[in-house]
């Protein structure tokens, strides 16, 4: 068998640090690939004017599956002052890279799976009836539209004519908006299609039949945002109906959602919601299981097979040039074995899993994130484990 070739984008900061683990990580577990890097990011940004550059796209194209670290974003004016001089005269604007590759790619069914580690110090706890210590066990699939909605970037500030005219038609538009002057208005429309709106509910339920979860929440708000949360609602209820009648549909608002997931978070299986929704639900749940050092995510085109695996934290710039890193790897691990599972490698995939359940409930290797330390080059010396020592702890467990 030929091998397979996976495209390496390590991206920034810390971004670079926690890849170069998971796949000491991978070749540990016994995982065969060639690797083949893909520039992105700031330096490319600053360099070529082009943060995603084409050969990285072409790269992707050509072997379908990657792995990314996290790039560093910043606002407009920001990324023109670091840009080189010689490209500062060619009407260059910077545009996140990773959102880039979604929407080249139409990557638009992303899954952030939230499940807790028995013995994490950082698992969410809350008092019984009796005052007693309670730790749910949170074991949730976050189903994100990823390329439409409010990241869709239709967005105006003071319009041109003929959108403000559009608006204009209608009524409360006219009740609501027309008292401000034209050049005062700015608009992020929330466009959501039929098509892509099907696709994530369907991955939802489809996950949730494969892997016995009893529920599919949609967690949107079709009593307020009646067309596009209500249009997701219906074809919600009508997906349940016909297709997967032994799966519960649940309706949840945004809102309210963010205030049970802290009461009931062991209830809740499947979540599906927008683009908007499902980023903020998905960092919410991220909270009850450890935060930004657990969070991974996988991004599919199901048409194209084109995949992205990532941690959901970004490159951390203030940690990024630690002589030694104190970063946890285990999101960026954790999204590798989602890749794994994608490329159909359950068995590897399962023993690093194992390797890191067993090193977090072991307790002994920890980074500064599961001490509740400040993060700083001092936590090495309070008993935290670097980067690479978790890396290795893990490494270790598999190599028993
Ligand atoms: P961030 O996720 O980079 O970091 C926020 C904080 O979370 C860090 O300061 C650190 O305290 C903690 N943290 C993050 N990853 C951690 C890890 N692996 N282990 C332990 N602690 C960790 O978010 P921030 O500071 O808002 O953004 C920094 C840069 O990253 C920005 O330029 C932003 O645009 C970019 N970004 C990129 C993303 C991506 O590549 N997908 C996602 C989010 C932000
Ligand atoms: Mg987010």
């Amino acid at each position: 068998m030929t091998k397979r070739t996976i495209v390496t984008l390590p991206g920034d900061g810390i971004g670079r640090v926690v890849l170069e683990q998971a796949l000491r990580v991978l070749k540990a577990a016994g995982f065969e690939a060639d690797y083949a890097e893909g520039d992105i990011g700031w330096e490319f940004w600053c360099r070529e004017g082009n943060p995603l550059p084409q050969r990285t796209i072409d790269l992707l194209e050509k072997h379908k599956v990657g792995l990314f670290g996290a790039i560093t974003s910043k606002p407009k004016d920001a990324a023109f002052a670091e840009l080189a001089p010689e490209l500062q005269s060619k009407n260059l604007v910077y545009a996140s890279p990773i959102v880039g590759l979604r929407q080249h790619f139409g990557l638009d069914i992303c899954l952030r799976p939230c499940k807790s580690y028995p013995g994490n110090p950082l698992n969410f706890i809350r008092r019984g009836a009796s005052g007693e210590i309670e730790e749910p066990v949170v074991d949730v699939a976050i189903f994100r539209q990823n390329t439409e909605g409010l990241y869709g970037g239709v967005e105006w500030t003071n319009p041109p004519q003929q959108v403000y005219d559009a608006l204009m038609t209608h009524p409360k538009f006219r009740q609501n908006f027309a008292w401000a002057p034209k050049e005062e208005v700015s608009v992020s429309t929330r466009i959501f299609t039929k098509k892509m709106t099907h696709r994530i509910l369907h991955a939802a339920f489809t996950h949730a039949a494969r892997y016995g979860y009893r529920s599919v929440t949609l967690c949107e708000k079709p009593n307020v945002i009646r067309e596009t949360s209500g249009m997701m609602y219906k074809m919600a209820q009508e997906m349940q109906k016909s297709e997967f009648p032994q799966i519960e549909l649940w309706n949840t608002n945004i809102d309210a959602q963010m205030m049970w997931l802290t009461k009931n978070p062991e209830d809740y299986g499947v979540i599906v919601a927008g683009n908007m929704f499902g980023d903020i639900v998905s960092d919410a749940f991220a909270g009850l299981i450890g935060g930004l050092g657990f969070a991974c995510s996988a991004q599919v085109n199901p048409d194209t097979g084109v995949a992205v695996f990532e941690p959901t934290h970004g490159s951390a710039p203030k940690y990024a040039n630690y002589p030694v890193s104190i970063v946890n790897p285990i999101a960026m691990i954790e999204s590798a074995c989602m890749m794994l599972e994608y490329l159909g490698e359950q068995e590897i995939s399962s023993r690093i899993r194992k390797a890191i359940a067993s090193v977090v409930a072991n307790g002994e290797v920890r980074t500064y994130d599961m001490m509740k330390l400040t993060g700083s080059p001092a936590v090495l010396s309070q008993g935290a484990a670097s980067t690479i020592g978790m890396a290795d702890a893990i490494i270790h467990q598999l190599e028993l």
